[in-house]
């Protein structure tokens, strides 16, 4: 992927590669969409993907992969103990992230059950720039409790700090001085901030941050899941770093950390996971826990054919032509968002467009959860599915009370490589004709609320008669077309 300059057009991201197979996509007709998305109980994790049109709910385990992977997939060497691939796999990883030990688990979740389970004691606390729901739910199924320090800016939607997943170092100095080493199980910066908008942290701030841990004797731990759109970002926005390859900026950001792990779902364009320690006896503490959760050893519950497609979408995750093609869509996107004046996180981030559901329907009180109604109203619109990050993702307060989310958004993930800038184009157009109809869109009510993730399994209604006015303003403007 480039960015090139067009002589009678306007500048637009160029892709680095041809479509060899394609997925034929459909489009439902308006009214068909009116019933999938109430048969899914306006939960757009419940919508089959035949009903989908443009599936924007993650870039997780969706990238397109590449001919080279699906070469190396044909010749896996497959066995249950001492696979070449694995050693392939854990060549590869070792010598990226610069860290001597590598354990498989089969996706970014079973790492931080590993992690959690190894060092978080019951009254424990894990520092980090940014929850993710999964990792601050193995914190707390292990007693510990989760405190973000990322800076004050990345809480601002709309800004223009290129670093807004740093973390507070001043905030950090004060914990410090108010938790004692031993109550600390370990920090975790998170790259690619995934719930404030795919926000990057800077190495300046990562290089502060590991050093007062260490000054500290704290363990340090990366997610890098989203480490890719990361590293384009500080070659892109931190002067001092510029020069560097991206494989330069992987081992140096990888290797100031006891434990790096990462979701091959989206590091790696293929499906798995593992950990790089730097540590022996961490390493030795962590390896029990493989073959009791994941599997043995030389695969951590992923198939030969998975570790041989991540071996080599790491390499790929890390070409200089392919990096940029997330953010570059991305900001497209927000981009052009932004001039019809649609309420959207920026800068432009990694892993998807994010829109800002608070400001998009002011009319919507929280507890009627904008972002869910904004994902509902946008797939009746458009057949875009996109995924709800707000209110709805919390869970409730132990008496029953809502915990309103700190931001309210919609996100639009752009998987790598699968998208068109025709696709892009059009998800662009029904949202802005979504924002000039916001007025028409109300609010939901669960029917059905599980106790946990209920953002997976529950069910909900509008809040009023809603969708039937904005599928009728749909209607008058677009005629007979979908
Ligand atoms: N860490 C981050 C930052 C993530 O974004 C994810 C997954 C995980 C860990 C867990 O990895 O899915 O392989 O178990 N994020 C996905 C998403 C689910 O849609 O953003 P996993």
């Amino acid at each position: 992927m480039t960015n090139i300059e067009m002589k009678f057009l306007p500048k637009q991201p160029l892709e680095m590669h041809k479509v060899r197979i394609v997925q034929k996509l459909h489009l439902l007709p308006l009214e068909k969409r009116l019933e999938a998305i109430a048969k899914a109980g306006n939960n757009t994790f419940l919508l089959k993907n035949e009903d989908v049109f443009l599936d924007m709910l993650t870039d997780s385990g969706v990238n397109a992969m590449s001919d080279q992977q699906l070469a190396s997939m044909m010749i896996a060497d497959d066995a249950y103990a001492g696979s070449a691939t694995y050693y392939k796999l854990e060549d590869k990883v070792t010598s990226l992230f610069g860290l001597p030990f590598f354990l498989p688990a089969h996706q970014g979740r079973a790492c931080e059950h590993i992690i959690a389970k190894t060092l978080v004691k019951p009254g424990m606390r894990v520092p980090m720039n940014y929850h993710f729901t999964t990792t601050k739910s193995h914190i707390v199924l292990q007693g510990g409790e989760v405190d973000e320090l990322v800076i004050d800016e990345g809480l601002k939607l709309q800004s223009t700090h290129p670093f807004k997943g740093n973390m507070d170092l001043e905030k950090l100095r004060k914990y410090f001085s108010q938790y004692p080493k031993e109550k600390i199980a370990f920090l975790r910066m998170e790259a690619g901030t995934n719930l404030i908008g795919g926000q990057p942290f800077s190495l300046a701030n990562i290089r502060e941050v590991v050093s007062m841990c260490q000054k500290h004797g704290i363990i340090t731990v990366l997610d890098a899941s989203l480490l890719q759109d990361n590293l384009y970002f500080i070659k892109k926005r931190e002067e001092a770093e510029k020069h560097k390859s991206i494989k330069e900026l992987t081992k140096e950001i990888c290797s100031l950390f006891d434990i790096v792990y990462f979701s091959a779902r989206k590091l790696g364009f293929a499906k798995g996971g593992g950990l790089a320690l730097k540590d022996k006896d961490l390493y030795e503490r962590m390896k029990e826990l493989v073959p009791l959760y994941e599997g043995f050893l030389t695969y951590g519950g992923m198939s030969v054919k998975e570790m041989e497609a991540i071996a080599v979408g790491l390499d790929e995750t890390m070409d200089e032509e392919v990096i940029n093609q997330g953010p570059e869509f991305i900001a497209y996107m927000v981009e052009a968002l932004e001039k019809h004046g649609v309420p959207v996180v920026t800068p432009p981030g990694g892993l998807g467009c994010h829109l800002d559901a608070k400001s998009f329907l002011p009319h919507v009180p929280q507890t009627e959860y904008p972002a869910g109604a904004l994902a509902s109203a946008l797939y009746i619109v458009s057949g875009i599915r996109g995924m709800e990050r707000g209110t709805m993702s919390e869970q409730r307060e132990p008496d029953g009370r809502e915990r309103l989310a700190e931001v309210e958004l919609l996100r639009l993930a752009l998987p790598r490589r699968v998208f068109t800038l025709s696709q892009v184009n059009y998800a662009i157009d029904r949202i802005v004709w979504l924002y000039n109809h916001r007025h028409l869109v109300g609010g939901l009510k669960f029917v059905k609320e599980p106790d946990i993730l209920r953002f997976f399994f529950g069910e909900l209604n509008p809040s009023s008669p809603w969708q039937k006015q904005l599928a009728e303003a749909f209607q008058k403007d677009f005629g007979k077309s979908l």
